[in-house]
């Protein structure tokens, strides 16, 4: 579905990526790891044109879309290749209410209206938080809450690619399992999901494939159950400890 070969990233006078290699195998969820640092943030702006890469190509099924010699598509076209970002700041608009920050997620939407009810009635139930604080200003959902919203966003309307970045950064562990939850629901849809994620219970749980990156390079690739049941390649690419297992 999504593949990246040799990718080299700059941010005006930094060399950030030094040649990504990542496969994303259609209607799997691959977990990005690595830590801080790594270049994992920047590799999901680079996929969606938000940075530009300066060397090596992406392709999405087949069809470039970002490296040199690529210029017809922004971020804006990448977008409508139903490709949805998750951003790490989330992307939310405080002063809207929650209705209209969906709404606007909603592309083939205009009003209210037209949202798709049965979508919604699904997300609802995986995000109880969006029904009870509908017409509510998103500025004012709690942290966890906020995160919700940013996904239920990404999936209000089917897409080919989701890129998530820590979705449960910084949540209480019972929205984790919350998170966990909803996302293997989303799983079970066969969505193709390129997933940012620091905790490894979590990874664990969702990950079909893992890649992980160290110093803007991908270092290891396979899959997740063999990176889960091998502790000495955790502790030597992620510097995991046994705690990282509870
Ligand atoms: N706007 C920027 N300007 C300069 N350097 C940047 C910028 N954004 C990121 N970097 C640098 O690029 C490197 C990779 O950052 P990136 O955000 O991709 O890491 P990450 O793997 O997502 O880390 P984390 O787990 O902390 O989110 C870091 O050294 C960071 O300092
Ligand atoms: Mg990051």
């Amino acid at each position: 579905m999504l593949s990246l070969r040799g990718v080299h990233t700059h941010i005006g006078a930094y060399h950030i990526l030094h040649g990504v290699d990542l496969e994303v195998p259609a209607g799997q969820l691959t977990m990005l790891l690595g830590r801080n640092g790594a270049g994992k943030t920047t590799t999901l702006r680079t996929i969606m044109g938000l940075w530009k890469a300066s060397q090596g190509q992406v392709l999405l099924s087949n069809q470039q879309i970002a490296g040199p010699g690529c210029t017809a598509l922004g971020t804006p076209e990448i977008a409508q290749q139903d490709v949805a970002y998750v951003p790490e700041s989330m992307g939310i608009f405080s002063d809207l209410s929650v209705a209209e920050n969906l709404l606007l997620a909603a592309r083939r939407a205009r009003s209210l209206k037209d949202l798709d009810t049965q979508r919604l009635e699904w997300l609802f139930g995986l995000f109880p938080a969006l029904k009870k604080f509908w017409l509510y200003p998103a500025g004012k959902l709690s942290g966890g809450q906020k995160q919700m919203l940013a996904i239920a966003r990404a999936m209000i309307e089917p897409r080919r690619l989701l890129l998530i970045d820590e979705p449960s950064k910084g949540l209480a562990p019972a929205m984790v399992r919350n998170m966990v939850e909803a996302l293997k629901e989303l799983k079970s849809t066969q969505t193709t999901i390129l997933l940012v994620e620091q905790n490894f219970v979590v990874a664990k749980a969702l990950g079909d494939r893992a890649a992980v990156m160290d110093d803007g390079r991908v270092v290891h690739a396979g899959a997740m159950a063999d990176l889960a049941a091998d502790e000495g390649l955790q502790q030597r690419l992620l510097g995991l400890s046994l705690g990282a297992h509870q």
